[in-house]
């Protein structure tokens, strides 16, 4: 990817979409082309073909999507589902056509079955039934990868889909119910301790066990990746299952490779905000699944491991709440 590439970063308002723009920035590429969501709307398939006829990007990071927590994909399954799909087949296609030299389409670890072997390896991919409370999502997640490879195997694209374990950082999303468990934890017991309430209640048990990923952490790994080499991008295509019989997608996970239960995280987010009242949990509220730990060996391999810890991380997303969601 030369210093001059013309590059598209959907979604570059995003958690993910701009902590993209910083990493690229910071690599020294300037040529962007972007939209917000106002400007061009990825569900309209003819605005989405004029973009890119009017645009020819060279590369494509396509990091916009409708996103969620779980109370948000339990109560609007039936907008998730179809706004990513159309996002996502609406940019694949067209930058088919538009002869984009490589795309990164960005899916989710819910892709993988709720009882999966832990961690997750890539090939793990349909082998088992999914998480009920996000199966519309994870679903839309499925086809896009499947159709990268599709897209790969007929038109000789150079396509692939990275799934990132849960994101944290700059630029989240921290509406009280739509939020992901970091930005809901960092608002619940930032707003405990300037009301000065005695307790912070956090939904379930407390005993699921979650992987979190720093999203300047993340952006850098996927530019890690569409910066690769030909000989070692290109062996990221997807597997010739015909001819092979081995089943290996365009996949490539990107996480920590550790976990921590969702109790050590409230005891991390205390820490953080420098809250010291108590912690209850609500067993009354759902648990989700009880672990979900990507298996990041592929992309190690490659040369890429996570550097932010969680303190640092914690602290740099509690900053950006006090800057931007605190009046
Ligand atoms: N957050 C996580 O923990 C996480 C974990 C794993 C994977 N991911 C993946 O990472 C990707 C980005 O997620 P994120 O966390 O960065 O989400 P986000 O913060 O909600 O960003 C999504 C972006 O997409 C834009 N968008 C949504 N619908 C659109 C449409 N119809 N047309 C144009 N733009 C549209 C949004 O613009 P508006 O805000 O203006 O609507 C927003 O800027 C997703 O594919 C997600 O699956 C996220």
């Amino acid at each position: 990817m030369k210093a001059d590439a013309k590059i598209y970063v959907a979604g570059h308002r995003g958690l993910v979409g701009s902590a993209l723009m910083r990493t690229l920035r910071d690599k020294g590429y300037m040529n962007f082309v972007t939209r917000t969501h106002a400007e061009l709307d990825l569900t309209s398939q003819t605005a989405v073909e004029a973009f890119f006829a009017a645009e020819e990007p060279d590369y494509v990071f396509l990091a916009a999507a409708r996103v969620g927590g779980i109370h948000a994909n339990n109560v609007y399954p039936a907008e998730f589902i179809r706004d990513n799909l159309a996002i996502q087949t609406n940019v694949i296609h067209a930058a088919w056509k538009n002869g984009v030299k490589r795309l990164m389409f960005l899916g989710s670890s819910c892709i993988y079955p709720k009882l999966a072997p832990q961690p997750m390896k890539e090939e793990y991919l349909l082998t088992g039934p999914l998480e009920p409370t996000n199966r519309p999502y994870a679903l839309a997640k499925i086809a896009g990868i499947e159709m990268c490879w599709s897209y790969n195997r007929q038109y000789g694209t150079k396509f692939i889909a990275v799934m990132p374990t849960n994101l944290y950082g700059p630029g989240d999303n921290y509406h009280p119910e739509n939020s992901h468990v970091i930005p809901a934890l960092i608002r619940k017991f930032h707003e405990a301790r300037v009301n000065n309430r005695p307790a912070v209640t956090v939904w379930g048990t407390g005993t699921p066990r979650r992987e979190f990923l720093y999203s300047d952490d993340m952006a850098d790994a996927c530019v890690f990746l569409m910066r690769l080499p030909d000989a070692q991008y290109d062996t990221l295509l997807g597997s010739d299952e015909q001819a092979t019989g081995v089943f290996m997608p365009p996949l490539v996970n990107i996480g920590v490779g550790t976990d921590l239960t969702i109790k050590e995280l409230a005891e991390s987010v205390r820490r953080a905000v420098d809250y010291d009242g108590e912690i209850v949990f609500d067993p009354d509220k759902p648990d989700g699944t009880p672990r979900k730990l990507m298996d990041v060996s592929r992309l190690n391999r490659l040369g890429w491991v996570a550097e932010t810890g969680m303190a640092a991380g914690l602290a740099q997303a509690y900053r950006d709440f006090l800057e931007h969601h605190c009046s």
